[in-house]
């Protein structure tokens, strides 16, 4: 159990969420989910309600079936009336066909309605999820927010179709069979009534702790999911560390932990269904007992058939119910993580009257901007600078001094709190973040690649590049002439993150996607690191087309990237302590001056 402070860290994402640490649990079914819920509903209204009035009708048939049973053992068999026997028994089985093949039909309007709320919540919480901040996702295992998105979303799709359909028609059933019952014999259906409030104050014990079980098999689940995410992410540094026997038994452990949590849950479900169908025979009985010894002169033979016969139909329609109940119980449980990800608020968003920014020139000022990023640790202390349009800064620096945190304020992937950045003397806290990064090409440190040709993965810069523009590109990043070696050109499949192609081809591909999206400021983070000296020639010149005319933000550790850069800032412990050409800072003797000899002596 984790305590309130700790909950409410790990909701604001400041505490990391980790696969061997369950999420926070709202123990309480919150007002708002309830609300979500039925906002979905009423979304999917229109095949619901048509499902729901045949469902009815079904339900209406089947009912009025023991009334023609009775009428044919009271009336026509004592009076040997052949005719009315027979009408009965077509009358019975008009109804029976008549409830099955509206059943069916009703079954393909659930279906339907269910595929709608699943396209509707997923929809939803896709399009949440891309909006949110790196901050989100550096705080938890990817793995658990993957299963939020498949797996859970099917998990409660059968809950909010079929379930919210059946729960209201076997409400209705239970006040039909009521009817029915008084119809047939008042006493008798006050006995089986009874019932009700024995199995409603039992529901209510078992509640909380089926809740809280099903909540924990989330967590367990999330758990493993996450665990195994990440070993496949990581198979290859496992099987270089030979680690496979130690990830074995950690996996060991959280399926165990799951299985437990799951038997748990399971054993409590069970305890339901166990104890409806306990008390639903014990009534049943009762009717039989009371209908046999107690009213046995007005009790006839076609009554009792009959009051049997609706007892056991009044507690069918409660048994399903309580087993809706158990759908909902386990559903709630996805849910309260599903909308829990649709409610994260959007740290990184347009603020109300943000403005757009209509065309860069490139002026970039940082002016005493301070950042950390899980607000104990500094990471960036006072920075100031600026640079004219088209000039090119470059960024140096031991690992960790700040350099990445520099450009990802800089491209609002963070919100700056302290400070300000300014683009064109405009706050870029205020502008439209559309307009802003439309306007800026960032490399990342790690280039991500997505599944789809290599020319699809250049065009995802420019979504209306011709293929010509696609290959000019690649000619002036220097990727063209690695392109064409490939069997399939430019249709050469990419796997998942770029798999199938080495290292430095990632990157020069990166290049080109970031090259075609023509941008007024741009930021390499590293980018030339992984290409090998023969292709680092190409790539610097490609680097120098991509630079001109653009303010340039540069964070290498090779310094043939950078000697040219009209300005070196040289960054330690989140502060800049050396700030000019590489003449000059090589003449001043200090830091840069040391990395370049270290550099050179190599
Ligand atoms: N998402 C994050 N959450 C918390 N701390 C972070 C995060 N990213 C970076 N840091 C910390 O901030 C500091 C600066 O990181 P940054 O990535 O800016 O370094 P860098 O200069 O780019 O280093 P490198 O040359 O290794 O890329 C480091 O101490 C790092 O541990
Ligand atoms: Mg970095």
């Amino acid at each position: 159990m984790i305590g309130k402070k700790k909950r409410a860290e790990q909701k604001t994402g400041k505490e990391r969420n980790r696969y061997d640490v369950d999420e926070y649990l709202d123990e309480k079914v919150s007002l708002f989910n309830i609300r979500r819920v039925v906002g979905y509903l009423i979304k999917a209204q229109g095949p619901l309600k048509l499902s729901l009035l045949f469902s009815i009708l079904a339900s209406l048939s089947s009912l009025v079936g023991p009334l023609f049973i009775k009428r044919a053992l009271d009336e026509a068999v004592p009076n040997k009336d052949l005719n009315l026997l027979f009408t009965m028994a077509l009358f019975l089985t008009a109804s029976i066909i008549a409830s099955i093949t509206l059943g069916a039909i009703r079954n393909i309007l659930v279906a339907r309605a269910g595929a709608g709320i699943i396209h509707d919540i997923r929809y939803d919480l896709f399009s949440h999820l891309q909006k949110l901040s790196f901050s989100f996702f550096d705080s938890r295992p990817h793995g658990k927010i993957f299963v939020r998105v498949v797996p859970y979303v099917n998990s409660v799709s059968d809950a909010l179709s079929n379930g919210i359909i059946n729960f209201i028609i076997e409400v209705l059933n239970i006040l039909f069979i009521i009817f029915f019952m008084y119809q047939v014999s008042p006493q008798l259906a006050t006995i089986t009534v009874l019932g009700l409030p024995v199995f409603a104050l039992f529901i209510m014990i078992i509640k909380p702790a089926q809740r809280k079980a099903w909540q924990d098999v989330s967590n367990k689940g999330a758990n493993l999911n996450a665990y195994v995410q990440e070993s496949i992410d990581g198979v290859k540094v496992t099987q270089i560390f030979d680690r496979q026997e130690k990830n074995m038994g950690i996996m060991d452990n959280l399926t165990n932990a799951r299985n437990k949590s799951w038997m748990k849950a399971i054993y409590i479900s069970n305890t339901v269904w166990f104890s409806t169908e306990m008390i639903s025979q014990i009534v049943f009985s009762f009717v039989y007992i009371m209908g046999v010894f107690w009213m046995n002169p007005m009790a006839s033979f076609g009554m009792l058939l009959v009051m049997g016969n609706y007892t056991w139909r009044f507690w069918q329609p409660i048994i399903n119910l309580a087993n809706i109940y158990n759908t909902f119980i386990t559903a709630m449980a996805y849910l309260d993580r599903i909308f829990d990800t649709i409610a994260e608020p959007v740290t990184i968003q347009d603020i109300p009257n943000a403005v757009e920014f209509p065309f860069v020139r490139g002026h970039v000022e940082f002016k005493n901007v301070s950042f950390s990023y899980d607000g104990v640790r500094r990471v960036l202390n006072n920075i100031n600078f600026a640079s004219h349009p088209g000039q090119s800064i470059a960024i140096v620096g031991p690992t960790g001094a700040g350099k990445t945190t520099i450009v990802n304020l800089l491209s609002r992937f963070y919100n700056i709190e302290e400070g300000q950045v300014l683009i064109d003397g405009q706050d870029i806290m205020k502008v439209t973040l559309h307009s802003l990064r439309s306007q800026m090409g960032i490399m990342l440190q790690d280039s991500f690649l997505f599944t789809g040709s290599i020319a699809d993965n250049i065009r995802y810069g420019k979504l209306d590049a011709a293929d010509e523009e696609i290959r000019a590109a690649a000619q002036l990043i220097g990727a063209h002439h690695f392109i064409e070696k490939l069997p399939q050109g430019y249709d050469t499949p990419i796997t998942e993150r770029g798999g199938g192609i080495s290292a430095g081809e990632r990157q020069l591909l990166a290049f080109s996607r970031t090259l075609i999206s023509n941008p007024r400021i741009l930021i390499l983070d590293e980018a030339t690191s992984s290409i090998d000296t023969g292709t680092e020639q190409l790539v610097q010149e490609g680097i120098q087309t991509l630079m001109k005319g653009r303010t340039s933000f540069i964070i290498a550790h090779r310094l043939s990237t950078i000697r040219n850069c009209t300005r070196i800032m040289f960054i330690s412990d989140g502060e800049i302590i050396e700030s000019g050409t590489h003449e000059e800072l090589m003449a001043q003797k200090g830091r840069y001056y040391e990395l370049c000899l270290a550099q050179y002596s190599h």
